[in-house]
């Protein structure tokens, strides 16, 4: 039985950003959803990931707000003003690798522990943005060790929650989501804006996966088309 009921209550995380603002946009035209609520770094309750305290106490300021059916957390770097993704192993550094693991696996980790209360515990779901090339076993290419590592290491964090809340939370899924290649300020120095697909056109079809989740799902590495990705 699919878990998304109706109506249901929605959170965005990284509703600033290009896939985030594209959900919320999507979720306001929803008669379904009743109410909706965004998170980022200059909401009224800020989220920041340099600030990892914020994750808790923005959890906790939002918990009368609560509980949400659908949490979907957007948040993400590739490059930075300091650091584009390395070429080559001699571009592996410290520094770069720190910054990304903080923001695509630390940060999102802490928020599935912490926003975990806010989820209602009879049918709920919650949704990270993960990428492909996170896959150790899709790695073909070579390159973006940060990137890639960091993406890696948010599966295995997030798949270990999982696993936990089949006992805990057997009624809500836990989901790694490759949104595909979309135009966003994130891909915009790779081609973004020629390779990339509107991300109008990316969440629609992730929401069409979403409505289709069932709690058996949980722990699950999926592409926006429903495929499973291997970890
Ligand atoms: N675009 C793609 O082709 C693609 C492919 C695979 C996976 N993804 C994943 O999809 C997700 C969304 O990407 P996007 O394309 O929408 O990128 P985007 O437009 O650059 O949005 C990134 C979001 O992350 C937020 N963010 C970055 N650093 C943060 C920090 N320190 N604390 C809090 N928030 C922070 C940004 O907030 P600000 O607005 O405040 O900067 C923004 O809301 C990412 O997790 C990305 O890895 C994207």
């Amino acid at each position: 039985m699919a878990l998304l009921p109706n109506p249901f209550r929605a959170l965005v995380i990284g509703s600033s950003g290009t896939i985030g603002a594209a959900f919320v946009e999507l979720l306001k035209n929803n008669p379904s959803c009743s109410e909706l609520v965004e998170v980022h770094r200059h909401s009224e309750f800020p989220m920041n990931y340099e600030n990892l305290e914020s994750i808790k106490s923005c959890a906790a300021a939002l918990i009368p707000t609560g509980p949400f059916q659908l949490i979907i957390n957007t948040i993400g770097v590739l490059h930075t003003s300091k650091w584009m993704p390395e070429k080559r192993l001699d571009d592996l550094n410290a520094e770069q690798l720190e910054e990304l693991m903080k923001i695509n696996a630390i940060g999102p980790a802490l928020t599935i522990r912490y926003f975990s209360q806010l989820l209602d515990p009879n049918n709920s779901i919650m949704l990270t943005l993960s990428a492909k090339v996170g896959s150790i076993e899709d790695n073909r290419l070579g390159g973006w060790f940060s990137y890639r590592a960091s993406k890696a290491a948010l599966n295995m964090l997030l798949k270990t929650a999982a696993i936990e809340w089949a006992r805990t939370k057997p009624n809500t899924a836990l989901i790694a989501m490759h949104p595909g290649t979309v135009n966003s300020r994130l891909s915009k120095p790779f081609r973004g804006e020629q390779i990339g697909r509107p991300a109008k056109d990316a969440v629609t079809d992730m929401f069409r996966v979403i409505e289709n989740l069932k709690k058996e799902d949980s722990g699950s590495f999926i592409s926006y088309s429903g495929e499973k990705l291997p970890w």
